[in-house]
C-alpha cells in the first residue's frame, strides 16, 4: 500500500490540525461535477434544497451556485448533543418553513457517519410527503456506519478520522476553513 502524500496545513493550523485531507482545489472540482450531476438528474424540475445547518454553508452555497434549475431553499436545525465526536440525542433546533409535499426535495448536509442523522431527518422529511427525496453529503466515512441509509450523491468517501473545515466543526470552530482537514486527536481529548 502506498501512503498518501500528507500535505502540511498553513502554519497558522499546524498545532491543531494533522494534515490536509481534501485541498480546497479537490473540493472545488468535486463540488462542480456534484452540481452537474443534480442538472443532469433533475432537469426540467424545481427542486426544493433542504439544508441542515450548520455544517452545510460552504457546501451548499458552492453546490447550488451554479445549480441552473429553479429551486427554493429552507434549513432545517439539528444538533446533535453528544460529547465533542460522538453523535448523541439529536434535537431539532430550526423547522422547516416550506411546504415540501408533492414536491422534489434535496436533502444535503455535510458528513454521513453513524446515519442517524440523516435517518432521523429523512423519516421526519416523507411524513411530509415530497414527490421524491434525494440526499446529497460532501462527505461519507462508511466504517461507523450504524443505521441503514445511504446517500444518492457523495462528494468524497474519507477514512473514519474525525475532520473540520470547508463548515465541518470541533465545538463549532474551524468551520470557516477552505480545505477538509484531519484534526489532531489530542485537541478532541482534552
Ligand atoms: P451521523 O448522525 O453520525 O451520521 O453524523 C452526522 C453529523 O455528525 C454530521 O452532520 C456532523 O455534524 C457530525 N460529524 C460526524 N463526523 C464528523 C467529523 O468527522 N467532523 C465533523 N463533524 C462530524
Ligand atoms: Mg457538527
Amino acid at each position: 500500500m502506498t501512503a498518501a502524500k500528507k500535505i502540511l496545513p498553513p502554519a497558522r493550523w499546524r498545532g491543531e490540525l494533522e494534515r490536509v485531507l481534501i485541498t480546497e482545489e479537490q473540493i472545488a472540482r468535486r463540488v462542480r461535477a456534484l452540481t452537474t450531476e443534480l442538472q443532469r438528474d433533475f432537469a426540467g424540475r424545481e427542486l426544493v434544497v433542504v439544508s441542515l445547518l450548520s455544517g452545510t454553508v460552504m457546501f451548499l452555497a458552492d453546490l447550488i451556485r451554479h445549480l441552473e434549475l429553479p429551486l427554493r431553499l429552507d434549513f432545517i436545525g439539528v444538533s446533535s448533543y453528544g460529547s465533542g465526536t460522538e453523535t448523541g440525542e439529536l434535537v431539532f433546533t430550526k423547522e422547516l418553513k416550506l411546504d415540501v409535499r408533492g414536491r422534489d426535495v434535496l436533502l444535503v448536509d455535510d458528513i454521513l457517519d453513524t446515519g442517524k442523522t440523516i435517518r432521523r431527518v429523512t423519516e421526519k422529511l416523507r411524513l411530509l410527503k415530497p414527490r421524491c427525496l434525494k440526499t446529497c453529503v460532501l462527505l461519507e466515512k462508511k466504517a461507523r456506519r450504524s443505521e441503514k441509509v445511504r446517500a444518492d450523491y457523495v462528494g468524497f468517501q474519507i477514512p473514519d478520522l474525525f475532520v473540520v473545515g470547508y463548515g465541518l466543526d470541533y465545538a463549532e470552530r474551524y468551520r470557516n476553513l477552505p480545505f477538509v482537514g484531519v484534526l489532531k486527536p489530542e485537541i478532541y481529548r482534552t
